[in-house]
């Protein structure tokens, strides 16, 4: 880390260290949960063209409502979840995490607490810490799932501003039926927040993996009409495969999205952004034609690791949470070593990995082979 002395950063970040997933030069990258199916010609086409089309107007801000962005992913909803929203329920900007940090930046701050169930995503607690607010965890089950009469319990406990629910949970792919999580939209909505006097939770249903769930599951997005604090995130990186463009958005009511709207940088999503993701939503059919195929792969793994002696969490997203190691950092390292790149994150003894292509896979089933092997 470097020598920050005479740098006047803020005392709580002090000795912080920046955080991500390793980025390396490696054959095999299944580490951060992409698509690994680039686009097709047709979609660099219309990328291209739209690009070309809009750069001779780049002296000019974009659209800050980008109001056709917003159309279009209401399309874009409408045929993933069935449930049809206006362009005023729906809010994009640079990647679900920007999504995120504007809902903290509205509701969290200073007296504020989210409330989370672990383990779950590790960004959630860097959000909390820089728009200064509290965080706190309710474990989830042996097997992943969330209690929810616990999760409810610790609601009227901590009274916090922000509930987040991740479903399919990373790092683990477990799903919340959206029963379930009625009832903790239905508790928030009768449960008061700390120091917000009338005010309730906003319940934010993360689903950046939703498009990998079981066929026929009902999305959050039906409880948005009778919840109004229900707020349900998700982004193009993953299914839709386009992580390089960081698009991210949130359906919600239009109260919501209006607090989001206070705390926007201006201009926040360039114009050269919202005419890729255009593009790309363009070509929705084509963009998520592998989804199928990574849901199958994801099976595959799932039973040849079984078949290996390993546990492995069940998921309803385009990862594997596996184990149990005695030591897990010797296996990533033995792996790495074999040019295949998967995550240490999450509960101790296990680790995660993301589908890639067939041929990756097939690399990632004989190192790991190897590994064990060499480790016993
Ligand atoms: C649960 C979850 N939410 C949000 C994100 C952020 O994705 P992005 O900012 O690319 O939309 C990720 C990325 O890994 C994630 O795992």
């Amino acid at each position: 880390m470097t020598d920050m002395t005479g740098i006047p950063l803020r005392s709580d970040l002090l000795g912080e260290e920046p955080y991500g997933a390793p980025q390396l030069d490696v054959p095999v990258c299944l580490n951060v949960n992409e698509n690994p199916y680039a686009p097709s010609p047709e979609v660099v086409e219309t990328i291209t063209a739209r690009i070309a089309e809009i750069a001779p107007t780049l002296n000019r801000y974009p659209d800050r409502e980008h109001t056709a962005l917003r159309e279009a992913l209401a399309t874009y909803l409408k045929r993933e979840t069935g449930v049809q929203l206006a362009v005023e329920n729906l809010w994009a900007a640079n990647g679900s995490n920007e999504i995120m940090l504007q809902i903290f930046q509205a509701f969290g701050g200073p007296g504020r607490t989210a409330l989370s169930f672990a383990p779950t995503y590790s960004m959630y607690p860097e959000y909390a810490r820089d728009t200064f607010t509290a965080w706190q965890t309710v474990p989830r089950r042996s097997d992943f799932t969330v209690d929810v009469q616990a999760g409810i319990d610790a609601i009227a406990r901590v009274k916090p501003s922000i509930v987040l629910l991740t479903s399919p949970n990373n790092p683990t792919g477990t799903p919340i039926s959206v029963q379930d999580i009625e009832r903790i939209a239905a508790a928030c909505a009768e449960l008061p927040v700390e120091g917000a006097p009338g005010a309730h939770p906003v319940l934010v249903v993360d689903e950046a993996y939703a498009e990998f769930r079981a066929e026929g599951t009902p999305s959050a997005h039906t409880l948005i009409a009778r919840y109004p604090l229900v707020a349900v995130s998700r982004t193009l990186s993953k299914a839709f495969a386009f992580a390089g463009a960081r698009v991210g958005y949130v359906a919600s009511s239009r109260a919501v999205i209006d607090a989001l709207r206070i705390v926007r940088m201006p201009y926040h999503l360039s114009a050269l952004t919202q005419a890729a993701a255009l593009a790309a939503l363009e070509h929705t059919e084509g963009q998520l034609s592998q989804v199928a195929h990574l849901r199958a792969t994801r099976e595959e793994t799932a039973s040849w690791l079984r078949s290996q002696g390993l546990e492995v969490a069940a998921s309803d997203s385009n990862f594997l949470l596996f184990g149990r190691f005695a030591d897990c950092h010797a296996v990533f390292e033995g792996m790495l070593a074999r040019g295949v790149l998967i995550r240490e994150v999450g509960p101790e003894g296990y680790l995660r990995v993301c589908m890639g292509t067939d041929e990756e896979m097939t690399v990632f089933r004989n190192a790991l082979s190897a590994v064990v092997e060499e480790l016993e």
